[in-house]
């Protein structure tokens, strides 16, 4: 039975996901490399239940319940007690499989080994480690408290028991999970980032404004919101490592990281988070438009 779970790296990503355990009643140890950054991932969470309870959704004696499940640190040597250990630090193979090795010589021998990553394969990652059987995928959408779907990512060492263990822990935190192979991508971000590097070509060639882009997705064909505005939310940063890491895979050309993009991470404006992305927001992580 999974009940402490640890989460490392407290950006975008992590601090949804110690969130999502946190509410669904789990203890969660929270790490990221710094005590600073550590103390930003606490200050992510706290807003986001503030907002709650700003509301009228959550009460205040809820709130301190869920932030009292989480232990925030800089040090992964806590990882000691957990159950699972899931990381979401940036897309990045080389540092990923640095924290698994890591890990291997902190956690007990049954704790699971998840990884949010995107687009990487966990194959590789899993290679990082002594016990690649433990190692699986356990990809989550942004925002994580509010996307149901849960990518389990097999590779092929995964323990099948695993595979059901990771799926069933899903199911717990009120996710819909669905189980898929080891392929650059998977299955949503494979689709995903195609059609999302089409639309910032679209924007890049002149075919229409950025708003008028977004409203054809969004009014005319029902989604929740518009590619770029999507692209913004997810982090620019991050679309343009998912899209080197499928081209890497793939050759196809209609995924290359565009032009525009690479230019706009290069100048930090990495979306919402950075307060400039293809929009520009009235606060960092805030999501008004100005
Ligand atoms: N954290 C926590 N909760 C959040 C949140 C956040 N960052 N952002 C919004 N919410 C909550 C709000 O509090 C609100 O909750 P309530 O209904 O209980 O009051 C609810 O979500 C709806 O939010 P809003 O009313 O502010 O705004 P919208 O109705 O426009 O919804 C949205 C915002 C949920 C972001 C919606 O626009 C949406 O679903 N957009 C598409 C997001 C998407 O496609 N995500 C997947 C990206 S791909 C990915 O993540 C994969 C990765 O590997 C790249």
């Amino acid at each position: 039975m999974i009940n402490t779970v640890g989460v490392i790296g407290l950006g975008t990503m992590g601090a949804g996901i110690v969130e999502v355990f946190a509410k669904a009643g789990l203890s969660v140890i929270a790490v990221d490399g710094s005590a600073e950054l550590a103390e930003r991932g606490k200050g992510f969470l706290e807003k986001s239940l503030g907002r709650a309870v700003s509301k009228g959704k959550l009460d205040e004696a809820a709130r301190d319940e869920i932030v009292g499940r989480v232990s925030f640190g800089d040090d992964l040597a806590a990882m000691k007690d957990a159950d699972l250990v899931i990381e979401a630090v940036p897309e990045r193979l080389e540092i990923k499989e640095s924290i698994f090795t890591t890990l291997d010589g902190i956690v007990r021998e049954d704790c699971v080994l998840a990884t949010n990553t995107s687009s990487l394969s966990i194959t590789e990652i899993a290679r990082a480690t002594k016990v690649p059987s433990r190692v699986i995928g356990m990809h989550f959408f942004n925002p994580a408290p509010v996307q149901p779907l849960v990518e389990v990512i097999r590779s092929v060492m995964s323990d099948e028991t695993l595979v059901e263990q990771v799926r069933e822990l899903a199911e717990r935190l009120g996710k819909k999970p669905v189980v898929v192979g080891d392929r650059a991508g998977f299955v949503a971000n494979a689709l995903l980032v195609s059609y999302l590097a089409r639309s910032i070509r679209a924007y890049e060639s002149g075919l229409a404004s950025r708003s008028d882009i977004d409203a054809a997705m969004a009014a005319g064909v029902g989604l929740p919101m518009g590619p770029l505005t999507l692209c913004d939310l997810v982090g620019l940063d991050v679309i343009h490592e998912v899209c080197g890491v499928l081209y890497n895979a793939t050759g196809d050309p209609s995924v290359a990281s565009p032009s525009i993009l690479r230019q706009l991470v290069t100048a930090g404006r990495l979306g919402r988070k950075s307060g400039h992305g293809f929009y520009t927001y009235d606060g960092v992580g805030s999501g008004t438009v100005v």
